[in-house]
Parts: C-alpha cells; structure tokens; sequence
C-alpha cells in the first residue's frame, strides 16, 4: 500500500509558552495538514527550567541533553507529558484541528533505551542520567494510523525502557529519529532562531555534512543547536529528503519557513 506524503514537525519549547502563541501554531498546523499527513514532536524546555528555578533545582545540560535525575524527570513528565501536551491538543481543538495527545511510550511509538554516556563536543564524558536514546526499533505504526484516519497525533519527548523506566528524550532526536522510522518526506524543526545562525546573527541558509561537523566543533553552534544538527544530519543521511530548522515564530506558512537547510547527499552505492 503507497502511504501518504509524511511531515514531522518538531515545535521547540519556546514557541509553545503562552496561549495565542499556541494558537497561531495550531491554526497554522491545521493549514499544513490539509496538503500533508502530519506528525508533531514537542518539547518544553523553557517552562521546565522555569519549574526547576521554583524548586531550587539546578539546570544541567551538554549540547541540548538535559541532565535529568529523578526529581527533574518529574518535572520533565510532568510538564510535558502533562501540561503542555494536554495544552496543545486544546489549542488544536480550539483551531478546528482534531489532535491526539500522547508520548513515545504510547503503544511503542519509539522504543528507548537508557542513554550511554555522552561525550560533549567539548570532549566530557557525563552520565545523563534518566535519558532516553531511540533504539530505532519502535513501532511508528499508530502514528501512520492516527493520520489515516485524519487525527494529527501530537507526541510529548516521554519515553520508556523495557523495565518501564521513565526516561526524558530530546524532543529533536526523537524527531529525528521517528522522521526516519516513518519515512517521513521532510523534517521540520521549528524553533526560537531563523534557523542556524553564524557569528553575526545571520541564517545560514544551508548546511553541508562538513559544514554540520564543523559547527558542532568549532563551537559555532553550541547548546540545544548541537542536539539538532545531530538529528537532522541523521535523518538526512537516512533518507528525509528536506531537512530544515527555521523559524517556528512565523506562522504564516510552515510551508515557507525562514531558516536553514539540511542537504547531505550520500552517494548511492
Ligand atoms: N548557531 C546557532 N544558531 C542558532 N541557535 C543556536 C546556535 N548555537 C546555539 N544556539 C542555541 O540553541 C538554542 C535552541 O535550542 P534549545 O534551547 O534546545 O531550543 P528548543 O526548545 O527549540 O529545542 C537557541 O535558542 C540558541 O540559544
Ligand atoms: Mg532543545
């Protein structure tokens, strides 16, 4: 069976804080879908720093990856999963838009597993902590059904181990990843920047593979920029034939998006 053109759609945490925020995003979701199957990721960095400012907790993270010790692994559940996701799904309903909160757990959309430590582009080896890796053997298929059947499936960056361990995953690798598994045409990360910027604040407005290691190397791109270009350099390389990051405040068109492009040919062999 031919399946229908696939888009996923990654909204970063900034774009989703306030009510008319999430409502220009939902009407402009709503455009998108009616020339595309549509699958959107969420993440929610921003509040959650906010409730761990609350609880006295302090923020860690290497190139975008949240060191998440049990309580921040409430906070992160409880504010995705919980908050913004119902939230979401309430801004698409008030916008006509019929969406299904849910997160990776939800019928092994994407299997995790607990992360192996990380080496930063700086060369520091960390335990992250309760996060989740895509192993790259999930089960996509309900999201494929949910659009089927005209349902915008929204998915919270929540995944689970096979103890049933909680664990937080980035929101873009786990775009990334599930862009790959549902052979998604394209992959839009949509965030607080036009896209990738160089030293004086302008777009790149597009990355090669030697341009995308040396952004992560050189320092250029740092922090949550580094866990994107890793995801969009993966699912480029695995097929996502458009790969962009740009600018999520414009909603006028998410066909039509300020930002940068993501172009790694491999050669066939
Ligand atoms: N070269 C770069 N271009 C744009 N943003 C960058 C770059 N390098 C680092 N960043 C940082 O990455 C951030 C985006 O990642 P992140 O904070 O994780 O947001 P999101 O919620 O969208 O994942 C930007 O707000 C910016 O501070
Ligand atoms: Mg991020």
């Amino acid at each position: 069976m031919t399946q229908n053109p696939l888009v996923v759609i990654k909204l970063g945490g900034e774009l989703l804080t306030d009510a008319s925020k999430r409502h220009d995003m939902a009407v402009a979701i709503g455009r998108l879908t009616a020339s595309t199957d549509l699958v959107v990721i969420h993440g929610g960095g921003r509040e959650i720093d906010t409730e761990l400012a609350t609880r006295g907790c302090a923020k860690q993270a290497f190139d975008g990856l949240r060191l998440t010790d049990a309580e921040t692994l409430e906070v992160v559940v409880n504010i995705l999963a919980g908050r913004i996701n119902t939230q979401l799904v309430a801004a698409a309903k008030h916008a006509g838009v019929r969406a299904v909160g849910l997160t990776a757990t939800d019928a092994g959309v994407s299997t995790v597993c607990r992360a192996e430590p990380y080496t930063t582009s700086t060369g520091t080896t960390v335990d992250l902590g309760f996060v989740g890796q895509p192993t790259g053997s999930g089960k996509p298929d309900l999201l494929r059904r949910l659009c089927d059947d005209r349902f915008i499936p929204i998915v919270a960056s929540i995944g689970s181990d096979d103890t049933g361990q909680l664990l937080n995953v980035n929101a873009d690798t786990l775009a990334g990843h599930l862009a790959i598994q549902l052979k998604a045409t394209r992959l839009l990360i949509a965030g607080g920047t036009a896209g990738v910027l160089d030293q004086e604040g302008q777009t790149i407005p597009a990355v090669n593979k030697f341009l995308l290691q040396q952004l992560i190397a050189d320092g250029r791109a740092s922090a949550g920029m580094v866990a994107k270009l890793i995801a969009c350099g993966e699912a480029a390389r695995s097929g996502v034939s458009r790969v962009e990051i740009v600018d999520g405040r414009q909603t006028d068109d998410l066909n039509n998006t300020k930002g940068t492009r993501i172009d790694i040919h491999e050669p066939a062999n």
